[in-house]
């Protein structure tokens, strides 16, 4: 058996090379009062790899590219995952009760066309999307006649392999509405998961994306970032910002946590609540003067 002489904690010059490292690679800020969390976090690594001393790992993490499993690993260690269906109500309220009985009226006025593009930006295990999902199964109208289409990201292997199976313990699940986990949800047994119905999945897709790095798809009617940016370096924040906004549809929406601070880097967006901007629709088209969404 191999013991391991990794001392206690990083050094300072140590938990600086591990900090710029982190901040490259994610956007994510850490700072010199985590020195006693990122040791135990990479010890933890250093206990499955094998690797004798935090200067060694960190060494390896420079050598291997980042898609390798070791960096998916260390990301599990350094990122919290924490998220639930309908967390934070507010949002899930204007979604359900504005944002679609309004794109549906729109529809059927044949002022918008029957699509729906959104992206639940930095997705974990993808408890948000299929929030998303159970929203628009229960209030798009003639959901079947739609084209829906939810990308939930991820910059976690691990988080978004979870999230494609779409199944969610009772704590994820402790938000969701009685009539929703029966319509929507079907109980495993033997482990105490409920599993999003084909109904639900069949519209949500999964991959991994660093959101420091352009993705390149069509743009967005709706896009929510939340939970993440509370941890990014400003500069790390500014460029995430600016790659979403750039996927937004003219008229589309960004829903952002409190916490998440950015507003200053929305600026090419008009606020229409603290937590929700909306790109400016492209002056005199035709779709500018119909289908809006507040
Ligand atoms: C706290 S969870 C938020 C999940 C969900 N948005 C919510 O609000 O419930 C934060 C997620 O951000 C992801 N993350 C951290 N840095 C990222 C980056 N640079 N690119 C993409 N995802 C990132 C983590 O892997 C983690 O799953």
């Amino acid at each position: 058996m191999t013991v391991s002489t990794a001392p206690d904690l990083l050094t300072d010059a140590q938990l600086a090379d591990y900090a710029k490292l982190i901040l490259k690679v994610t956007g994510i800020r850490v700072s010199p009062q985590k020195k006693m969390l990122l040791s135990n976090r990479i010890r933890r690594r250093l206990k499955a790899t094998d690797i004798e001393s935090f200067g060694d790992y960190y060494q390896q993490l420079c050598k291997l590219s980042v898609d390798d499993h070791e960096w998916d690993m260390f990301l599990q260690e350094i990122t919290t995952h924490e998220t639930y269906l309908f967390r934070d109500e507010v949002h899930w309220d204007w979604f359900r009760d504005s944002f679609l009985p309004e794109i549906s009226l729109a529809a059927i006025q044949g002022k918008r066309k029957k699509e729906l593009r959104i992206w639940s930006a930095a997705c974990s295990t993808g408890d948000e999307a299929c929030t998303i999902a159970c929203c628009i199964a229960d209030r798009l109208q003639n959901s079947a006649k739609w084209k829906i289409e939810i990308l939930g990201t991820d910059i976690g292997v691990d988080a978004v392999k979870k999230a494609s199976e779409s199944l969610f313990g009772e704590r994820a699940m402790r938000l969701v509405p009685e009539n929703y986990r029966s319509r929507f949800f079907k109980r495993q047994d033997q482990d105490d998961l409920w599993a999003a119905n084909p109904e639900l999945k069949h519209w949500m897709k999964f991959r991994q994306h660093n959101l420091l790095d352009r993705l390149m798809v069509s743009p967005f009617d709706l896009i929510f970032l939340k939970n993440v940016l509370i941890y990014f370096d400003p500069d790390a924040k500014k460029t995430t910002a600016a790659h979403l906004c750039r996927l937004l549809k003219p008229g589309g929406i960004l829903v952002t946590s409190a916490a998440e601070n950015v507003s200053e880097h929305l600026t090419s967006l008009q606020r229409l609540a603290p937590w929700r901007h909306r790109n400016p629709e492209a002056p005199n088209t035709r779709d500018a003067k119909k289908g809006g969404t507040r």
